[in-house]
């Protein structure tokens, strides 16, 4: 059996460490950066941290800031046209998921410009050539998008969330510097949080796990179980594990993928543009529980790397006792139990069901889903 695994060629951690950044852009021989991030992180001054770090040292970039969250086909293409307009030879992601995604979209079409329509870059993109440069800074602790060989865009003709597998697409550089996620709101710490909690526990039951990736993910696991509360409180110490243990979930899913929560999350943010990270904490404890058949000798491994008592809990107890305490911790992080809450409508779910179906996540998943699961999970999750 071959595994494969990708990793970023160089990454930092620490509160502050985006100040290695300028040595950084000097060794590399850098010129010109599209330097992208989002108007709200404009506005709460986290991307001025490190426009002010170019500014001192002087080098040039130009600035796009023009990104929603679940980004769009239009927001890469804007993106795209003002890094061939300003030849800029690298990129500079400074954000969440829906940044950094929108950065490697870029990127690779900028070397790959067969792809220049974003439609085609859907599924396993097969391009020839490694991205332009992106370094990137996440500013949530969930998608691990600094370390992912994937990237997300909406294509919003077709409300249909794009997932794209590249392996050039990987940031080279991902400067992981906590002190970036310290100004989230709870809403988006909590969310992004469970977001990485879904990464991690979709990794470790998925098909296509393997010992390497059991390593990240439990770790994940734990840290993040006992950690996120605290991060959304602002406590320093666990906003720098939080931003540890995301990295940990994205090095485990990159490599072996993720399963039907995501599917279905997906699904959520295309039709209703849910916040990605709602999304999985509201599909996730029903979801663990409905694949628990399958796999119930990981949620064991599970429940232990959360600091549960497992202590002669077998088969579909330990399920219960994990998926329950999955959903106590979304509760108390206020998370919607139910997608009538988030404004979605029951005439939705043969739609939403048929296009989780064929979402790229769904061939990971432990328990095989057929259409009309998809449709009962739904029903359930209403
Ligand atoms: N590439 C991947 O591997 C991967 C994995 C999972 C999800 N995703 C995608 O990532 C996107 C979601 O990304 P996300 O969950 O990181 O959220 P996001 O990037 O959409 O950000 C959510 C909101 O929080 C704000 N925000 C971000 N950081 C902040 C900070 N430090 N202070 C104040 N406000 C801040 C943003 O401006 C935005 O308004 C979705 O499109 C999802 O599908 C990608
Ligand atoms: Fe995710």
């Amino acid at each position: 059996m071959v595994s494969r695994f990708v990793f970023n060629e160089t990454s930092y951690f620490g509160w502050g460490s985006r100040e290695v950044l300028i040595d950084e852009i000097k060794n590399r021989n850098f010129k010109k950066a599209l330097l992208v991030t989002d108007d709200v992180l404009l506005k709460v001054g986290i991307a001025n941290k490190v426009i002010n770090l170019l500014d001192d040292a002087q080098f040039e970039y130009e600035l796009f800031s023009d990104v929603k969250p679940n980004p769009t086909i239009s927001n890469v293409k804007k993106g795209l046209r003002i890094c061939k307009k300003y030849h800029c030879d690298y990129i500079i992601a400074v954000g969440g998921g829906s940044v950094i995604d929108t950065a490697k979209a870029i990127g690779i079409v900028m070397t790959n410009p067969d792809f220049k329509d974003i439609k085609s870059l859907v599924g396993v993109t097969p391009t020839k050539n490694e991205s332009l440069p992106v370094i990137a800074l996440p500013t949530t602790h969930g998608t691990a998008a600094e370390c992912t060989i994937n990237y997300i865009i909406t294509n919003e003709d077709d409300k249909v969330k794009m997932v794209c597998v590249d392996k050039h697409s990987i940031p080279t550089l991902a400067i992981i510097d906590s002190e970036l996620m310290s100004s989230m709101p709870s809403s988006v710490a909590a969310e992004t949080g469970m977001d990485a909690l879904t990464h991690a526990m979709e990794s470790y039951i998925t098909k296509n796990h393997n010992d390497m990736s059991d390593i990240f993910a439990l770790r994940a696991i734990g840290i993040i179980y006992n950690n996120l509360e605290r991060a959304v409180n602002k406590e320093k110490k666990s906003i720098e594990q939080m931003a540890l243990a995301q990295y940990l979930a994205g090095m485990a899913f990159s490599n072996v993928g993720l399963g039907i929560v995501h599917s279905m999350a997906h699904q959520l943010g295309a039709l209703y543009d849910t916040p990605h990270g709602l999304a999985n904490a509201l599909l996730l404890p029903y979801v663990l529980e409905w694949n628990g058949a399958v796999c119930s000798d990981r949620f064991i491994d599970m429940g232990i790397a959360m600091g549960l008592d497992m202590k002669g809990l077998k088969n579909f107890d330990a399920v219960k006792k994990v998926t329950q305490a999955v959903r106590n911790l979304a509760i108390r992080l206020d998370m919607p139990e139910h997608i009538s809450k988030i404004g979605g409508k029951e005439e939705d779910i043969p739609t939403l069901a048929q296009k989780a179906f064929n979402d790229p996540c769904t061939v990971g998943n432990p328990r095989e889903a057929t259409l009309s699961d998809f449709e009962d999970l739904f029903r359930t999750a209403f």
